[in-house]
């Protein structure tokens, strides 16, 4: 099947009692054994529920993996990947990924003895400067969230196969419509559903795609056994969501475009960060690995907080909202508010520099965003 109609249909078969075109919402706890030893392949939501085995199976027919491992967030998919490691380990991870990654790992995973290197993944001999005797886990988010650096995954996966390292990939930023890490070499691919593949802002959720059974067989275990399992009404949803994947991302990298060509002409943005512009410094690592550039644009105002704030307070069409990937566009001013514990100097030293915007580029006409964003800048 091609990826247009797997979206719509991998894995769904009509309900074998109604014949229903959807799947049903099974919102149930437990279910009745026949006899003692013999059940229906159910018996208890934490461990499997049918919604949502249907959900695990279409996300990874979609991602183009043999099994999948839903969560009830992209952080809790994220949290027990790491539950591969033991203590002493050491994971070699990309500089900018998501704050929430880094937070997890420096202030929690910490504490159990596991060890953090960040580097920028962007550049491949840099990994292999900081790869050490006890490095198990090589983590990447492609592109990153909010800097949107690319990183060669294929490059990734000669290191990872070299040093023999568990190969992750964060793809939340590119969805497998314009993305395939596994067919790149990696061992895991992760996404927050919460973005671009549930796509209307409807739910949390996360999962975890691969094609090693060793690899599916130890995280069902931490799925059953911690239980951060998403309801069956959010995998129901993310089940209706993702039907129109394909059509959304062809318009978020559409739109995508046209509007960080409007910013990097625009007087008052100093620079524009976009994958899909030739300025891009991974653009052509991008263009060879990626069949678009998504809706995610990062650009830096000339003004720095007060613009930045200037900017947040006169938007309209655009909501000033921390997420990303959903039909709405959303925009974000990390100095001010995704970023605003982290201290001046530590966030500049990242490359959060105080007038850098993350905008998500929704579904609406190009035009009303374009308008929007034009009219904010004069009150700039
Ligand atoms: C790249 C990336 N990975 C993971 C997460 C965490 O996902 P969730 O918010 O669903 O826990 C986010 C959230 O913004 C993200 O941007």
């Amino acid at each position: 099947m091609k990826f247009d109609t797997l979206v719509v249909r991998a894995k769904i078969k009509p309900d074998k009692t109604t014949g229903a075109i959807i799947p049903p919402l099974y919102s149930v706890a437990t279910y009745v054994l026949e006899q003692v030893g013999k059940d229906k392949g159910f018996d208890y939501t934490r461990a499997a529920n049918p919604t949502r085995q249907i959900m695990e199976e279409n996300l990874s027919a979609i991602e183009g993996g043999k099994y999948g491992v839903a969560f009830a967030s992209g952080m809790a998919a994220i949290d027990s990947c790491t539950k591969l490691l033991k203590a002493g380990d050491h994971v070699v991870c990309s500089d900018d990924v998501y704050g929430g990654v880094s937070r997890h790992f420096n202030n929690i995973l910490t504490k159990y003895n596991l060890k953090f290197t960040y580097v920028d993944t962007s550049n491949p001999p840099k990994v292999k400067q900081v790869i050490r005797k006890n490095t198990k886990m090589l983590w990447i988010e492609t592109p990153t969230n909010p800097l949107l650096k690319i990183t060669d995954l294929g490059a990734m996966a000669n290191i990872a196969k070299q040093h023999k390292l568990i190969y992750v990939v964060d793809s939340t930023f590119a969805t497998p419509a314009l993305l395939r890490p596994l067919e790149f070499g990696a061992d895991i691919v992760i996404h927050s559903t919460t973005k671009y593949i549930s796509g209307h802002n409807q739910l949390i959720g996360g999962i975890l795609i691969t094609n090693r059974k060793d690899i599916y067989e130890a995280m069902k275990f931490v799925q059953k056994t911690i239980g951060a399992v998403p309801s069956p009404f959010d995998c129901w949803l993310t089940l209706l969501g993702v039907k129109t994947l394909s059509l959304r991302m062809k318009r978020h990298c559409e739109s995508g475009q046209i509007v960080a060509e409007f910013l990097q002409s625009h007087p008052k943005v100093k620079k524009v960060t976009y994958p899909g512009l030739a300025s891009h410094p991974q653009h052509n690592i991008a263009a060879e690995q990626m069949s678009g550039f998504s809706g995610m644009i990062s650009f830096e105002l000339k003004g720095g907080i007060s613009a930045g704030k200037k900017l947040m307070n006169n938007v309209k069409l655009c909501s000033l909202a921390e997420s990303l990937g959903a039909v709405e566009t959303m925009i974000t001013h990390p100095a001010t508010m995704t970023h605003a514990e982290v201290p001046k100097k530590e966030r500049l030293e990242r490359g959060l520099t105080d007038g850098l915007v993350r905008l998500s580029v929704g579904i609406e006409d190009p035009d009303d965003i374009i308008n929007d964003l034009k009219q904010a800048l004069e009150k700039v």
